[in-house]
């Protein structure tokens, strides 16, 4: 296992994007443009919000402005890269962007998968013990959760990252995707990459499974809890705090899920239809999620609605 006496001259990768399907290239790039400056827009008001109004600053806002700030560099650290794919055909990156995008995006993906579980957390103690709510989740809990989120997001992706970067790419620079996502890249070492997969599958065990059953559990009680309230208009309002999360968390790890979970093998039959599939998939994963998350949340929950209009009409209090 020496190989640091291998020298490979590497320029760059080269990002393929979609350069074997131009045309659908101009209307991706002005769908994805679109989809990102609307998740700018959204989650900027969102932060926006949650911030100027006091109504809002509650725990559950505090980690909602948190995932907005997440959805903003997260979405940063890879669309930009991506309309540029669109616009050039094999744009070559250099081997220390790329790394880094990689490390951003990774760091930013496995935040989200934590934090959406301490939002889990924060309904669970809002709807199965109210009364001690303002002290389980008093400030001195929620800024550590949603640092420590960041911390173990970024940790990952450290352990992850830099075990790709060891790796010795010598023959085939070309990478078959739209930004340097970490699957398509370990594709072109020509080492072997069993220590990478299997650190893999145990980041995914941590990030996606644990959270996941987390989450789950915490809507097994969530829901016993509220289907225990006795009158419907009270078993609607406790669904209503929680249920914009729900549909965030089904939407991500459905997307996550589909596009890691899975093992893939070199070279399948109908290899290409599954490399479209893939790429699609992470798009969605990649553009669509961040702007679906704030629309969801922004349409679902009153409070946020009624802090927008307030936001807008510039309320004016003549008494
Ligand atoms: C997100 O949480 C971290 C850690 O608690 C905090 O330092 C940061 O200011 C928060 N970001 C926003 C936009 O609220």
């Amino acid at each position: 296992m020496d190989r640091s006496n291998q020298t490979c001259p590497l320029v760059g990768f080269v990002l393929l994007g979609l350069s074997a399907h131009p045309r659908l290239e101009k209307t991706f790039f002005v769908l994805i443009l679109s989809m990102y400056l609307v998740t700018l827009l959204g989650n900027g008001v969102l932060i926006l919000v949650t911030t100027l109004d006091s109504c809002l600053h509650k725990p559950m806002y505090f980690f909602l402005r948190n995932l907005s700030f997440l959805d903003i560099c997260y979405t940063a650290s890879s669309i930009p890269l991506i309309l540029d794919s669109f616009l050039t055909p094999r744009k070559t990156v250099s081997y220390s962007a790329c790394f880094g995008q990689m490390f951003l995006s990774f760091a930013m993906g496995a935040t989200e998968c934590v934090l959406l579980g301490m939002m889990a957390f924060d309904r669970h103690v809002a709807i199965c013990s109210p009364l001690r709510y303002p002290m389980v989740m008093s400030k001195a809990a929620y800024v550590p959760m949603a640092a420590s989120s960041w911390a173990a997001g970024i940790t990952n992706s450290v352990v992850q990252t830099s075990q790709a970067v060891r790796l010795p790419f010598c023959g085939d620079n070309v990478i078959n995707h739209f930004t340097c996502e970490i699957l398509a890249i370990l594709k072109l070492t020509c080492a072997d990459i069993s220590i990478n997969i299997i650190s893999m599958a145990v980041a995914n065990v941590i990030f996606l499974g644990v959270p996941v059953l987390f989450i789950f559990f915490s809507y097994v009680f969530i829901i016993a809890t509220i289907l225990r309230i006795p009158s419907a208009e009270g078993r609607k309002k406790a669904f209503s705090t929680c249920s914009a999360h729900l549909t965030v968390v089904v939407i991500f790890y459905g997307t996550i899920l589909f596009m890691y979970g899975k093992p893939k093998s070199k070279d399948s039959l109908g290899a290409d239809k599954q490399d479209l599939a893939d790429k699609r998939t992470s798009l969605f994963y990649g553009v669509v999620t961040p702007m679906l998350n704030r629309i969801i949340y922004s349409l679902r929950n009153k409070d946020v609605k009624a802090a927008v209009r307030d936001l807008l009409h510039e309320k004016h209090l003549t008494e």
